[in-house]
């Protein structure tokens, strides 16, 4: 488009990375609001970004969304000698099945022929619910493989779009107004500032743990994503390697 012409994309990349203050910017051509090719493209670069960072061992945690969905379809199996586990991030957030990571976990596993766990857990479970829970075998062996995670993918989503899409109740609906959230990702939802308005009580990764994670990778793109990434980037570690489209690119440089 007009922006490539005018500002070269390496720029741009550079210029992103430092106003959000992470590792790196990829930025694919195109808007993935206006096009599924583009969020095609940005799978596709995000399938050859984790490549290049596969390690002898790795354990992947991954979230949901059809961004994530995207991904999944680029991963290819990896020369003899590196391992991959892919593991759902957290439980599940009220996703249709194909956009849940459980679902794309499984289908990252079978593109680059290796393991995945699954992790049934509930939505929104209360308190006690969850301390039980965590108690399982079953439950807390993923939790310990997400715990121990090398690389985490994710996506970030605009906070109404979400919490519509996962049949949020009124009360939480009114919550997320109210606090003007403005992203959502890992069940997070961000106000504007950068503050958590609201956290879906569900197990598994937590905000905190990705400090400790050594590849962070957060996938997003689609003008109407814009103000949902500069929220979240608020809180993403310094250590994020960010890849969007031009779309979401352009809205953020230029605000
Ligand atoms: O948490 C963010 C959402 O999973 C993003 O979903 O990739 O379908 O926009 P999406």
């Amino acid at each position: 488009g007009f922006m490539r012409e005018l500002k070269g994309i390496d720029v741009m990349e550079l210029e992103l990375k430092h106003q959000l203050g992470i590792k790196k910017v990829i930025i694919v051509p195109g808007d993935s609001d206006e096009s599924p090719m583009v969020k095609s493209e940005l799978g596709k670069a995000s399938a050859a970004c984790m490549k290049k960072l596969f390690q002898g061992e790795n354990i992947i945690a991954v979230t949901g969304g059809s961004t994530m969905a995207a991904v999944a379809e680029w991963l290819s199996p990896e020369a003899s000698g590196k391992e991959l586990l892919f593991v759902p991030a957290r439980g599940g957030v009220g996703e249709d099945v194909q956009n849940q990571a459980n679902t794309i976990c499984s289908n990252m596993a079978q593109n680059t022929h290796s393991r995945h766990r699954v992790f049934y857990v509930p939505d929104q479970v209360s308190t006690e619910i969850y301390d039980s829970l965590i108690k399982e075998p079953g439950i807390h062996e993923v939790l310990e493989l997400i715990r121990s995670a090398n690389m985490v993918l994710h996506g970030i989503g605009d906070a109404m779009t979400m919490a519509e899409r996962r049949k949020t109740n009124p009360d939480i609906l009114e919550k997320l107004g109210n606090g003007k959230a403005a992203g959502e990702a890992f069940g997070y939802y961000f106000s504007e500032a950068g503050e958590i308005v609201h956290k879906v009580v569900t197990i598994g990764l937590q905000l905190e743990d990705l400090e400790k994670i050594q590849n962070v990778i957060a996938v997003a793109g689609g003008t109407s994503k814009a103000k949902a990434i500069r929220a979240y980037m608020k809180q993403a570690p310094p250590s994020t390697i960010f890849i969007t489209d031009e779309g979401a690119a352009n809205n953020l440089l230029n605000q």
